[in-house]
């Protein structure tokens, strides 16, 4: 089978490439390293001792998605390439829209060209908004608060249409909490530029002592200790969520969306305690205001996805901090 990856060299890319390539899976990764770093092809190299085909394109490019479907007999893709950033979609909505619908359509239209019709999408829990109970099952009503939320809200609602139009598509949308960690070698992780805007990457910048002091937003949610809960699923089990994904797909049609989280809550507190203890580190952190827009706690009903997929998280909160902190210390600039 040979799958193409946009967005391979990223985030949640790369450990998914690396799944694929360990699985015996012919893989094509088209990236323009726009929140990447070229390094991270190599390092997919290193870690399964596996070559795969790299283009560095802009998957808006529509003839150069048509020359590589062209070039290659392509079974499925796993569409990750996007914009990710929730403040940055609020100050340039235009840029979101452009970027993740256009992309999106493109790599539909010509996978529809090329009689490709098995996708993967890289969805995100944000579509549930705030939930007005817990856990969240797949079933319970879509909205956003921000405009990258709402590209993948657009997105979900384009693919059920085109699954509408031609029943032969195959798709399934994976709605992923919140990934963390790094993959057990410590050369794939999440290093954002500047300052994270998330949890966890701003707890490995202060342990790293890259940053001083970590700001909890609010302790006075409606939760066991007051601050945020979420539902934090290690990165390389999220991958292993695509594999079975891609293994559901290649024996159905039609279009289902699986939430991949663990079906645990955290709160922040508990993140920076687990954090110290496993690392032997301290985190220094202050309470502050709430942060606009967050919510008290958002956790999956990950039994769909079990049921329908064959697919569990595995690993612990402890994982998760260990092998995120490996990352940082390894990587350290
Ligand atoms: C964020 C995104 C969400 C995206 C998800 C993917 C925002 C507003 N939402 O969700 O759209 O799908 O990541 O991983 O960015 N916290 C602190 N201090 C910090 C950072 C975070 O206390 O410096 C708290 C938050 O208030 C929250 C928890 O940590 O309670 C997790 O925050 P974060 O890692 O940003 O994830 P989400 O807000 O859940």
């Amino acid at each position: 089978m040979t799958v193409l990856v946009t967005g391979g060299t990223g985030y949640i890319g790369s450990h998914t490439v690396v799944e694929l390539l360990e699985n015996k899976i012919k893989v094509i990764v088209i990236d323009n390293f726009t929140n990447s770093k070229r390094e991270v092809v190599d390092r997919i190299k290193k870690i399964t001792g596996k070559d795969f085909i790299f283009y560095e394109k802009d998957v808006c490019d529509k003839e150069a998605l048509r020359k590589i479907f062209q070039k290659h007999s392509i079974d499925a893709v796993i569409h990750f390439a996007g914009y990710k950033a929730v403040g940055e979609s609020v100050k340039d909505p235009l840029k979101y829209y452009q970027n993740n619908l256009f992309s999106t359509i493109q790599l539909l239209q010509v996978m529809d060209e090329a009689d490709c019709r098995k996708l993967v999408f890289s969805s995100s829990a944000t579509v549930y908004g705030n939930p007005k109970t817990l856990p969240i099952k797949e079933d319970f009503p879509l909205s956003t608060t921000n405009p990258y939320g709402t590209t993948k809200w657009m997105i979900e609602q384009i693919l059920r249409d085109v699954e509408r139009s031609n029943s032969n598509w195959s798709i399934a949308i994976l709605r992923y909490f919140n990934p963390i960690g790094a993959h057990p070698s410590g050369l794939l992780g999440e290093d954002p530029n500047g300052i994270p805007n998330n949890l966890m990457p701003y707890i490995m910048k202060v342990a790293n002592h890259e940053l001083g002091t970590l700001n909890v937003f609010g302790n006075d949610y409606n939760t066991k200790d007051g601050t945020g809960v979420r539902d934090y699923i290690h990165v390389v089990d999220l991958a292993k969520g695509h594999l079975k994904a891609l293994d559901k797909i290649a024996k159905t049609t039609g279009v289902d969306a699986y939430n991949l989280g663990t079906g645990i809550g955290y709160s922040v507190l508990e993140m920076i305690h687990t954090f110290e203890k496993v690392n032997g580190v301290k985190i220094n952190y202050r309470i502050t205001d709430r942060r606009p827009g967050d919510i008290d706690a958002c956790y999956a009903d990950a039994s769909y996805a079990e049921k329908e997929l064959g697919w569990k998280a595995e690993k612990s909160l402890e994982d998760m901090c260990r092998d995120a902190y490996h990352y940082i210390v390894q990587n350290k600039k």
